[in-house]
């Protein structure tokens, strides 16, 4: 972003929120390094910054590029999960460099897959995944390489977390397999989705997944960052939702 356009959403973001929200922010940006600093030593990996797929050779128009979730968001929207972990899988779609992979693995999951379209990510998240396996409770953990819509989802899957990884027909085939497995073998499922922009309207269309097995949905926004859920409802926040098709 050059100087000019970054003074137009300053004054953007002044005219919006007041001049105390400026204030806020050097705190705020500085909390939020000093956490990702603190797991990322504390797991001896590296799964910051934003990598473009096209610049990994991989070119879908529907796939999001790499970013990762932020720590202290994903361990509080896992508060709100009351699945039986011990008998779950964890399925993270989209799983880049592994972090998310990496943090569910602490708790006591019997399974946790990461799926992931970049081949060249899921080698660098194997990596971290050595570095940080010692730590794990969950002795099982993998990363696949494949595209979201060609994996078959197992009976025993029931927590699928979703950092907006991919859009539009991508997202409504992987959701629609989602569906498939859960109306194939009934249970109760989890869905664990930051910022949910189409996966929220995709759930209210009622057509994939019936509202009928929508039974809750919670939502928590991620420690230090702005509350921008007036123009951005999704933004900067986990949704929560408890489904069950038996
Ligand atoms: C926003 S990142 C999320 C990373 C990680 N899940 C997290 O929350 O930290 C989205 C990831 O989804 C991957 N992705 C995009 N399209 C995909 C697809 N069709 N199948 C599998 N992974 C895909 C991208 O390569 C990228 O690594």
């Amino acid at each position: 972003m050059g100087i000019a356009s970054r003074l137009k959403a300053e004054a953007a973001v002044l005219r919006e929120h007041g001049p105390a929200d400026l204030l806020l922010r050097l705190p705020r940006y500085t909390a939020r390094r000093v956490v990702e600093s603190y797991y990322e030593r504390r797991f001896g990996i590296d799964t910051r910054g934003d990598l473009m797929q096209n610049a990994l050779g991989v070119h879908d128009p529907d796939a999001v590029h790499y970013a990762p979730s932020p720590y202290l968001g994903f361990f509080k929207a896992m508060k709100l999960v009351g699945a039986d972990l011990p008998s779950s899988t964890f399925i993270d779609y989209g799983s880049g460099l592994g972090r998310i992979v990496i943090c569910a693995a602490t708790l006591p999951f019997q399974r946790v897959i990461g799926i992931e379209l970049v081949e060249e990510l899921n080698r660098r998240a194997r990596l971290n995944i050595a570095r940080a396996c010692r730590q794990f409770i969950c002795k099982d953990v993998s990363v696949i390489t494949t595209n979201a819509t060609r994996w078959r989802v197992p009976p025993g899957a029931s927590v699928f977390h979703f950092y907006n990884p991919f859009l539009s027909e991508t997202l409504r085939a992987t959701v629609a397999e989602l569906a498939r497995s859960l109306r194939e073998s009934p249970r109760e499922a989890w869905i664990v989705f930051n910022s949910p922009w189409q996966m929220s309207t995709l759930l209210t269309a009622d057509e994939i997944i019936p509202q009928s097995w929508q039974k809750w949905c919670g939502d928590v926004r991620w420690p230090f960052s702005r509350d921008i859920s007036k123009t951005d409802p999704h933004g900067s926040r986990y949704f929560i939702y408890r489904i069950d098709s038996r």
